[in-house]
This record gives structure tokens, C-alpha cells and sequence, in this order.
């Protein structure tokens, strides 16, 4: 299959794109740091931007002619300014690049997308922007799956994760008691949803924990 992750340089992505490369797949790798060289292709881009989403999605069909598989993961939390431009940088980087993504891979992507929520778009977050964009990353893909865009899509929330995202507070987490994930268990969590027949559904994972289906109220 041909897989696209983007973020796939570091923490989650990487995982993924280790998990996908050892299964066989052709794994294009898009990220902002060079460092992401762990696939078939690596293509620098950076995802808050439409024309490099663009630029990335021809270079993958340049390669490939098409796409199984696309894994929007690339986000960031914080910092938590509660400010104008807090806003639009959470937005950017967390809501407008999946967006984007997915504009870029339509007529291209013919399998099975994911988007990499958090149960912070679950619970909320007191880091305001990353939790709100998080919410609108699960509204986009409920959305999107009642227009027949031609492939699956799905949302993936993972809980507290050990990656570099989390440094900062990692010791506190641990003194606090919290478990954190792997990359690798969620990376497999990500695979099992990739997998999954349904469409437009939300799911969760913990540390210790198999990927659950998030109850969803049917109107
Ligand atoms: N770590 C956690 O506890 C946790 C929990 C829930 C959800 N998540 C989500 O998982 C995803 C991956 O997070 P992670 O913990 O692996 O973080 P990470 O910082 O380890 O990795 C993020 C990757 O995204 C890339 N990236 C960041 N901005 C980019 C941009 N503008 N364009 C292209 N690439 C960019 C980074 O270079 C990096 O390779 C994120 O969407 C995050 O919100 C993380």
C-alpha cells in the first residue's frame, strides 16, 4: 500500500511510519524538520501551508500514481496564550493543515484516512486553542464522512503520550501518577483504525489500554 504521514519525523509519526514501513508499505513521510527520512519519500513541507500540501500530494503521485492511505498528524499544543494569535497559530497548525490535506488528496486518496485528534477534543483542554481545534479536528471528520469523498475517514484520541510534545511537564505527569503511551501503542492503535471498515468515527487510546470506539449519539 501507499501511505502518506505527515509529522512523521519525530514521536507519533515516526512510530507509525516505522510500523507501516515494516508491514510493506510505501510510506511518504511529510514534515517540517528534514529529519524524516524513515520512508520511500520524504517531502518537506510545512502543513499550516495549502501550496506546500499541494506540492506534497504531487510529489507522492508523481512517485506512486495514488494513495491508500493518508494519516493527517502533524499538531502541536501551546503555548497556552490566550490571545488572538495564540488562536490562529493552534488553528494553523492543528485544524488548517488537515483541511488543506484533505483538499490536496482529493481524487487521489482512495482507502482510508486518519486524523490524529486527542481526547483533549474530547474532553476539552485548559491549553483553550489546542483543545478547540482538537473538537473542530472530530467535526471535520463526522463532516466529511457523510459526503462519500471516496475513501474512510476516521479520528484517532490518543491520551497522554511519551513523546517530545510532552517533555516539559513529563516529570510532573509521572509523579502525578499518569500513565503515558507509547508512540508504538498508539501507532498500533493507529494501524487497527486504519484498518477498520467504518467511516467517520472517533476513537480512543490509552497507556495499557486497547483502541476504543467513542460512543457516538445518533440523532
Ligand atoms: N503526545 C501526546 O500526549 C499527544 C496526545 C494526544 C494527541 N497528540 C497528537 O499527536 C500528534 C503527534 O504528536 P506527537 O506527540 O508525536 O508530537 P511530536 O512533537 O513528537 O511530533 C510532531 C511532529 O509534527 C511535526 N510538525 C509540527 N509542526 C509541523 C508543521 N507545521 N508542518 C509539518 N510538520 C510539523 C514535527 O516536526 C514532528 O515531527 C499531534 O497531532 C498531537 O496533537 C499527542
Amino acid at each position: 500500500m501507499i501511505a502518506l504521514v505527515t509529522g512523521g519525523a519525530h514521536g507519533i509519526g515516526a512510530a507509525l511510519v516505522r510500523r507501516l514501513v515494516g508491514r510493506g508499505d510505501d510510506v511518504v513521510v511529510a514534515d517540517i524538520d528534514p529529519d524524516g527520512e524513515g520512508g520511500s519519500l520524504f517531502v518537506r513541507t510545512d502543513v499550516r501551508s495549502y501550496e506546500d500540501n499541494e506540492r506534497l500530494v504531487a510529489a507522492a503521485v508523481e512517485r506512486f500514481g495514488h494513495l491508500d492511505v493518508a494519516v493527517f498528524n502533524a499538531g502541536a499544543a501551546g503555548p497556552r496564550s490566550f490571545s488572538v494569535s495564540g488562536y490562529r497559530d493552534a488553528m494553523r497548525v492543528n485544524l488548517d493543515a488537515v483541511v488543506y490535506g484533505l483538499a490536496a488528496c482529493s481524487g487521489v486518496l482512495s482507502g482510508s484516512a486518519l486524523v490524529m485528534a486527542s481526547i483533549a477534543g474530547l474532553t476539552g483542554s485548559p491549553d483553550v486553542y489546542y483543545g478547540t481545534a482538537k473538537h473542530a479536528q472530530i467535526g471535520l471528520v463526522r463532516s466529511i464522512s457523510q459526503t462519500a469523498p471516496g475513501y474512510r475517514i476516521n479520528a484517532l484520541c490518543p491520551g497522554l503520550v511519551d513523546t517530545r510534545a510532552l517533555a516539559a511537564y513529563r516529570s510532573e505527569l509521572v509523579a502525578a501518577g499518569l500513565a503515558l503511551a507509547s508512540p508504538d501503542e498508539v501507532a498500533a492503535a493507529a494501524e487497527t483504525v486504519l484498518g477498520d471498515r467504518r467511516t467517520g468515527q472517533v476513537w480512543s487510546v490509552q497507556a495499557g489500554r486497547p483502541v476504543e470506539l467513542v460512543p457516538r449519539i445518533r440523532d
